[in-house]
C-alpha cells in the first residue's frame, strides 16, 4: 500500500452536515473513506474522458423478447464485438422482459461506442453504462 498523507479541508459547516448525513446513510464508517470513493469515482470518470485509455465497465440492457428480430439484432452486435465484449449474464426478468448485463473492456471511445449502439438498438427499453477502472489507474 501506498503512504499516507493527512490533510485538512476548509469547508462550509453547513455543507459538512449534509456530507456526514450522506455518508453515514451510505454506510461509511468515516469521513476519510468517503473523501477517498469520491477521489475515485472523479479519477475514474476523467479516464473515461480519455479516448484511448484502457477502461472496463458493464452495460445493462432490460429489453421485451417479444420484439421481432430484436434477439438476433443483440447477438449480432455482441458478436461483432466479441473482443471487447468478456462476458454476458442474461435474465429471464418476466414473461415478456429480459434483463442483460455484459462486462466490457477496451479503449474508452469504443466501449462507450459499443454501449450506445446496443441501448439505442430500437426494442430496448432501458439501458445504461456504468463505468469503472482497473484498480492501477485509481490507487
Ligand atoms: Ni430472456
Amino acid at each position: 500500500m501506498s503512504h499516507l498523507a493527512r490533510i485538512g479541508v476548509a469547508i462550509d459547516t453547513g455543507l459538512l452536515k449534509k456530507f456526514d448525513k450522506l455518508i453515514s446513510q451510505r454506510g461509511y464508517a468515516n469521513r476519510s473513506e468517503a473523501f477517498r470513493d469520491l477521489i475515485r469515482d472523479e479519477l475514474v470518470e476523467q479516464r473515461w474522458e480519455e479516448p484511448e485509455a484502457e477502461v472496463v465497465g458493464t452495460v445493462t440492457l432490460v429489453y421485451d423478447h417479444h420484439v421481432r428480430l430484436l434477439n438476433e439484432r443483440l447477438t449480432d452486435l455482441q458478436h461483432d464485438h466479441h473482443e471487447s465484449i468478456l462476458s454476458t449474464l442474461h435474465v429471464h426478468l418476466d414473461h415478456d422482459n429480459c434483463l442483460e448485463v455484459l462486462v466490457v473492456r477496451g479503449q474508452a471511445a469504443r466501449v462507450k461506442r459499443i454501449a450506445d449502439e446496443l441501448i439505442s438498438t430500437k426494442g430496448v427499453k432501458h439501458g445504461r453504462l456504468t463505468i469503472t477502472s482497473s484498480p492501477r489507474g485509481i490507487e
